[in-house]
């Protein structure tokens, strides 16, 4: 089996987007059990509330809304500029709308997301080793394995510590947008004069030429419902030696509101599925974990 494709697997059932309050809302989504996860397993009553927020009509990078005539999605294909594959599989379209391919959430509707069916992002897991004042690589006192860090941002949203990642927007290449991502939210407002920051991006440019494929697929965001989710293609640039953007102190800009090298461990508590993303790239280097 394709290891990109084991997390699939690993998160069969929902666990972050799946009963409780919706995020950012007073809606409740139904409760579903775990044997009642599956769309294979029959619930004729199912019947959870429908939410779509506010804040998603009408924007540019939004869908309509599927009761919109004029609205024709071309579903499981390349629509235009938008991307409606999903990486899991073909999903099904029940009574025009699309259906989560790992199964219920308890609530239909878009949530927070914009397009119905699959959202797709984009992760840069930049690593490098953790390093002491005589810059060896610090190995764990219990493991002894070397340590690994990561670029880790703290999301505006649920304040939570997460990979620097985005949106993959209409028509822009998964490259690019690793690059932008990264460039926005880690680097942003680093300080450096114009011709520093010439230097950086040339850097930079030359770093995510390098990247190797972590994980594509599904991710158990908590802004998922029945009818959108989020799907992610994670890559991972390792500054192996730190001369590279490994060397540079972080700082917040865009969607973050903290940055920071974070040494890398089984417990650590990060957003939607980024631990599982961060543990294969521990064990692609036989780091401590
Ligand atoms: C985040 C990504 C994340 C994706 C799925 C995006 O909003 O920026 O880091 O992997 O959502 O959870």
């Amino acid at each position: 089996m394709k290891l990109v494709n084991v997390l699939c697997l690993l998160n069969m059932t929902h666990i972050k987007c799946r009963n409780g309050v919706y995020l950012f809302s007073n809606i409740a989504r139904l409760t579903v059990p775990d044997e009642l996860v599956s769309w294979d397993q029959e619930w004729l009553d199912y019947n959870p509330p429908n939410y779509t927020s506010k804040g998603v009509f009408n924007k540019p990078w939004a869908d309509p809304d599927l009761t919109d005539l004029d609205f024709k999605p071309k579903w499981n294909e390349q629509d235009g500029p938008v991307n409606r594959v999903s990486y899991t599989s073909c999903y099904k379209i029940e009574n025009g709308y699309p259906l989560n391919p790992i199964g219920r959430t308890g609530l239909r509707g878009r949530g927070l997301l914009g397009k119905w069916g699959p959202n797709h992002a984009a992760d840069p897991i930049v690593t490098r080793w953790k390093r002491d004042f005589k810059n060896s690589i610090v190995v764990d006192s219990d493991t002894s394995k070397p340590i690994l860090q990561f670029c880790a941002i703290q999301r505006r949203d649920t304040k939570e510590w997460a990979i620097p990642g985005g949106m993959v927007d209409s028509g822009e290449k998964v490259s690019e947008t690793l690059r932008r991502e990264f460039q926005e939210e880690a680097l942003n407002s680093l300080e450096a004069t114009e011709e520093e920051k010439i230097k950086l991006n040339e850097m930079i440019a030359d770093f995510f030429k390098n990247g190797q494929k972590i994980y594509e697929g599904y991710v158990d965001d908590p802004r998922n419902t029945d009818n959108s989710w989020m799907e992610t293609v994670a890559y991972n640039f390792h500054d192996d030696c730190g001369t590279s953007v490994g060397k540079f102190p972080l700082q917040a800009g865009d969607d973050a509101s903290k940055v920071q090298w974070m040494d890398i461990s089984r417990n650590l508590n990060l957003y939607a599925s980024h631990l599982n993303f961060i543990k294969m790239v521990c064990e692609k280097y036989s780091a401590h974990w």
